[in-house]
């Protein structure tokens, strides 16, 4: 017996935790456990979606090495930050967002808290609609990130769909989503990926995305944008950022992650 085994099966065997159940098993974490496992010295772990060199080592992009260096060069104080983080931070990363010269940002019609990564800005986001939505109900793609469910269901929202992907092309299921947003019932909450949808890859063209507001609209839906990976879909922040930009002009209300 390993040693995690041994501790479980301790817990397991005390009357406070004997109760709680094993989680199910991560399928991704499981390829890279198989990946390691694997003595073929041809072998490509394309479990999880991050960059790799050609030694198969974490590629770290020269503009994050370059933000390291400034953090180290500013000798920061590492004082507390506040509760919503630091003012600095999400000025600049809500200007990211938005863009810089953003009419919801000029207008003071934003509100914006840092979070402990694109997890945690789904985590408060989700807590947030289940304690003040009117309708705890959130729409999500199928297929959408495996996190996607969880998160928002341990929140207390719950987790319904919208065709999204297209098997028989690959690509974008225009009609299926339009019909299926269209169906939504009124005042709930859709999810939407901002760019580079995982794990598909595929997302609306921008006609699409006009159209997709225009339903959105017409349900009256309130705009959950997860936006992870701005500028990864097309190498330009602002190109990427096309839908929660558009949506915003169009007047809808959104939560950003
Ligand atoms: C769509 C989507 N949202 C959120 C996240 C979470 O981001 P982070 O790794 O910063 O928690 C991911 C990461 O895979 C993601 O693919």
């Amino acid at each position: 017996m390993n040693v995690s085994k041994r501790v479980l099966s301790r817990i397991a065997n005390n009357a406070w935790w004997s109760h709680v159940e094993m989680g199910p098993p991560d399928a991704i974490l499981g390829v890279t456990e198989a990946f390691k496992a694997d003595s073929n010295p041809k072998k490509i772990n394309l479990g999880v979606g991050a960059y790799r060199d050609d030694q198969g080592k974490p590629f770290v992009l020269p503009s994050v090495k370059g933000a390291e260096r400034q953090v180290m060069a500013a000798n920061l104080d590492k004082e507390y930050a506040g509760i919503v983080g630091l003012p600095e931070f999400t000025k600049l990363s809500s200007e990211l967002a938005l863009g810089k010269n953003s009419e919801v940002i000029k207008n003071k019609r934003i509100f914006t808290t840092q979070s402990i990564s694109g997890t945690g800005a789904l985590r408060i986001g989700s807590e947030f609609l289940a304690k003040y939505s009117k309708t705890k109900v959130i729409y999500e793609p199928t297929p959408t990130w495996g996190n996607h469910v969880p998160v928002f269901k341990f929140a207390g929202v719950d987790v319904k769909q919208y065709r999204y992907y297209d098997k028989s092309t690959c690509g974008f299921d225009e009609a299926g989503a339009l019909e299926d947003i269209g169906k939504i019932p009124e005042g709930s909450i859709i999810l939407l990926h901002a760019c580079a949808h995982n794990p598909t890859g595929v997302d609306p063209s921008r006609e699409q995305w006009k159209k997709i507001s225009d339903v959105v609209k017409a349900r009256n839906l309130f705009v959950f944008f997860d936006m992870a990976y701005q500028g990864f879909a097309s190498g330009d922040v602002d190109n990427d950022a096309f839908a929660v930009r558009y949506f915003l002009e169009q007047g809808h209300n959104i939560v950003l992650a």
